[in-house]
């Protein structure tokens, strides 16, 4: 992750020559995490060719110019378009970009414009559903931070489930879904509420059956699909790539990581760039720009050295590009209750996975309250007092849970860190479905 974080935007082209110039005021072992991750990203982008788009920031999700339903005609002309059925070459938007070596199912369900375009309508159209009300959308809203700020998902006549809606962005750094893991990969997990009684209350053959009978539909299916057609695992690959492309943006933390390259440098050094590497040094002055647009507080700072310290440990498990490990953990939530969620033992029958569940990510986590897989806690504050007790005392509660002793201070500290992993989202469409 440091290495990364250092060499951010100067891997590849002529940039090589001057990250060893850097890393001789860096440390040596920088320089060797440079190379490595140089390596990892080449051999990466050697992977697929095609057209680069940097997800989150490429208008992928926007949807077709224009308003109203999608007619036919429109749909005819985007899908004799071949552009809009290259493969693309996906990079990550900075921040999310320490990723962009781990991300998951491109290769079975590679991403084209035209793929997403079908996964967004799918995702908006509440015509998946048994009586035509609810949507993905329902429950995982743009506006209310791609979750639901409801305790419960609520579906098909005001029905409610027993967990908290998830977030759907940053999807294609995990690939196990669910609080639970219960579904092998965002495919898999896509079709699933469709047919979960109380989501969409549909069934998986008169949703085919009735997207049939939607000519823009059939069109687009049977353009994508040329082999399958409208089938639900058509529908679950389209509704995923769509998935895959909501990538949220960078935050102030990360403007302030990607400038850390930067912030030993004194005036001589930086007359030294800007004399020998006029585009390092524009670099230079680009990143200085951006930290100052978006500060940090010293407040979120200190919650930052907090989240990352031994003593307070959040990153044991909020880690890497995402902050979530896609590990579960027993951190005592509902396991007061008489007969609790016992979670991922569920789907595995390990005693040890009793009431574990799915770190989930703390990227924009300020908006999806709220928090938990049983939504119990309503703020972050409260999150942190969670967390300050040691957790909920409880037989298979996580080692790496221990009161924490933070003061007043800290525990501001810590809510105000998360507040500064806020970033930008794609900009996403939510109408103009196929008439
Ligand atoms: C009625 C509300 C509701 C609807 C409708 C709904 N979801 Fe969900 N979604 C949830 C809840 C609740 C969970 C968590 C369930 C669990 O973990 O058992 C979830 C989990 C997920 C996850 C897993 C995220 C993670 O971190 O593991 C994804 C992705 C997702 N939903 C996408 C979708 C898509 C795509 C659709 C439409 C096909 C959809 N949801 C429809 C409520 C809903
Ligand atoms: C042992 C691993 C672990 C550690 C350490 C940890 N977390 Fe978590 N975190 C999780 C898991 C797992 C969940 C979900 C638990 C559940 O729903 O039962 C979670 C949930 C959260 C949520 C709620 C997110 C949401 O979308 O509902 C926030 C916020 C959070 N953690 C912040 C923190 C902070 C701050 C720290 C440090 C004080 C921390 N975490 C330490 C694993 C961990």
């Amino acid at each position: 992750m440091i290495g990364s974080r250092c060499f951010e935007s100067t891997i590849g082209g002529s940039r090589l020559v001057f990250r060893s110039w850097l890393s001789v005021r860096c440390h040596s072992s920088v320089l060797r995490l440079a190379v490595s991750s140089a390596m990892a990203m080449w051999m990466a982008s050697t992977a697929v060719a095609g057209p680069a788009v940097t997800l989150g920031v490429d208008p992928l999700t926007n949807g077709l110019p224009g308003s109203g339903p999608l007619t036919v005609g429109e749909i005819q002309t985007w899908l004799s378009d071949p552009a809009n059925h290259e493969v693309l070459d996906v990079k990550l938007p900075l921040g999310m970009s320490l990723g962009q070596t781990q991300m998951k199912g491109l290769e079975q369900n590679p991403m084209t414009r035209a793929k997403i375009e079908l996964g967004r309508q799918l995702y908006f159209d509440p015509r998946l559903s048994a009586d035509k009300s609810v949507s993905c959308a329902s429950c995982h809203h743009p506006q209310e931070g791609f979750s639901r700020h409801t305790q419960f998902g609520i579906g098909i006549q005001s029905q409610e489930g027993g967990r908290n809606s998830p977030v759907s962005y940053n999807r294609i750094l995990s690939d196990k879904q669910f609080w639970d893991g219960r579904a092998g990969s965002l495919e898999e997990q896509a079709v699933g509420p469709i047919a979960n009684p109380i989501e969409m209350g549909n069934s998986h053959d008169a949703c085919v059956a009735m997207l049939k009978e939607i000519p823009g539909y059939k069109l687009q299916f049977e353009k994508i699909f040329p082999d399958r057609g409208i089938t639900i695992d058509s529908v679950g690959l389209a509704i995923a790539a769509f998935e895959r492309a909501i990538v949220t943006g960078p935050s102030p933390y990360d403007y302030r990581e990607a400038f850390k390259r930067f912030a030993d440098l004194d005036p001589e050094d930086l007359a030294d760039m800007k004399e020998d590497d006029p585009e390092l040094y524009a670099d230079y002055l680009n990143a200085r720009k951006l930290v100052a647009e978006n500060p940090m507080s010293e407040s979120a700072v200190r919650g930052q050295d907090l989240f990352f310290s031994k003593r307070v440990g959040c990153s044991n498990c909020h880690v890497g590009a995402n902050f979530a490990d896609e590990q579960y953990h027993n951190l005592g939530i509902g396991m007061d209750k008489e007969s609790p969620d016992l979670g991922r033992f569920v789907v595995t029958k390990v005693e040890k996975d009793k009431g574990a569940f799915k770190t989930p990510t703390i990227r924009n986590v300020a908006f999806s309250a709220p928090y938990m897989h049983d939504g119990s806690l309503r703020t972050l504050e409260e999150v942190v007092e969670h967390y300050n007790k040691g957790g909920t005392p409880n037989p298979w509660l996580s080692d790496k849970m221990t009161p924490l002793k933070l003061n007043a201070q800290e525990k501001l500290d810590l809510v105000e860190f998360m507040r500064a992993c806020t970033g930008s989202f794609p900009q996403i469409a939510s109408g103009r479905l196929p008439e």
